[in-house]
């Protein structure tokens, strides 16, 4: 039973990232954001692809040598006083770059692969020894940690979850419009949950959270009675 780690899964909206961080400082264990490895992944291959003089890629992925690319990817992850992750592709600082809509949507086809899934999951591991993390993703309590001493699966409505990302992207700057981001996390899940390779699910013994109308406070105060008892 791995004490140091606690997982927190779940789909895109949930409201899992802002109660895991919350809940971190609390605590004192450090926060990781895992999707932003594989946003840094996606972002490494689209400026290769971009160079390539093939426009779609996902037809070019398909053709790649992955591990010889892979070879040449180093991702640091720092954490920051209020413990936000600052992500670093080769040195340069890519926080804000892995969040645009063009990262987002070609992110399928890299999470579906299982040598980038392999090289993430090593990264992930490595951190976990040296740290006492909550890790937020998609397969950390099935996959990455399935022998964490705590698991939560949390989600919610689409409709809760779409307004959720909506206002969070708003907040951070970007241009967006709410339909289409309940589009774009709609086939997101489809994606997440379909693919053959470390799909979204709750683990069996992770314990489900509905944060769908349920105030942030809320949520933190039924995760942090579970982490005392
Ligand atoms: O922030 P958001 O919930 O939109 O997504 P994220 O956590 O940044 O993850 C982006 C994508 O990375 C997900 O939709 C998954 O496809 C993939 N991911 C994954 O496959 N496994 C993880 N442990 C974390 C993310």
């Amino acid at each position: 039973m791995n004490e140091n780690i606690i997982a927190i899964d779940g789909p895109a909206g949930s409201g899992k990232s802002t109660i895991a961080r919350e809940i971190a400082n609390e605590i004192h264990f450090r926060y990781l954001d895992t999707g932003a490895y594989y946003r840094a992944v996606t972002l490494f291959l689209l400026e290769i692809q971009k160079t390539s003089g093939n426009p779609v890629f996902s037809e070019w992925i398909k053709i790649q040598d992955v591990l010889s690319l892979l070879g040449k990817i180093k991702i640091k992850c720092e954490f920051s006083e209020s413990d936000e992750n600052l992500i670093f592709l080769n040195g340069r600082n890519i926080s804000r770059e892995i969040r645009t809509p063009e990262v987002t949507e070609e992110i399928k086809y890299i999470a579906s692969i299982r040598e980038i899934r392999n090289f993430v999951n090593t990264e992930l591991r490595n951190i976990g020894f040296s740290h006492r993390l909550i890790m937020d993703g998609r397969d950390i309590g099935t996959e990455v940690f399935p022998d964490a001493r705590f698991k939560f699966f949390v989600t919610a409505s689409i409709d809760a979850r779409a307004k959720r990302r909506y206002e969070e992207l708003i907040q951070k700057g970007f241009s967006v419009q709410l339909e289409q981001i309940r589009k774009d996390m709609e086939n997101r899940d489809k994606s997440d949950i379909e693919r053959l390779v470390a799909p979204l699910k709750k683990a069996p013994d992770a314990i489900l959270i509905d944060t769908s109308g349920v105030s942030k406070d809320v949520v933190k105060q039924m995760i942090l009675s579970e982490l005392r008892k």
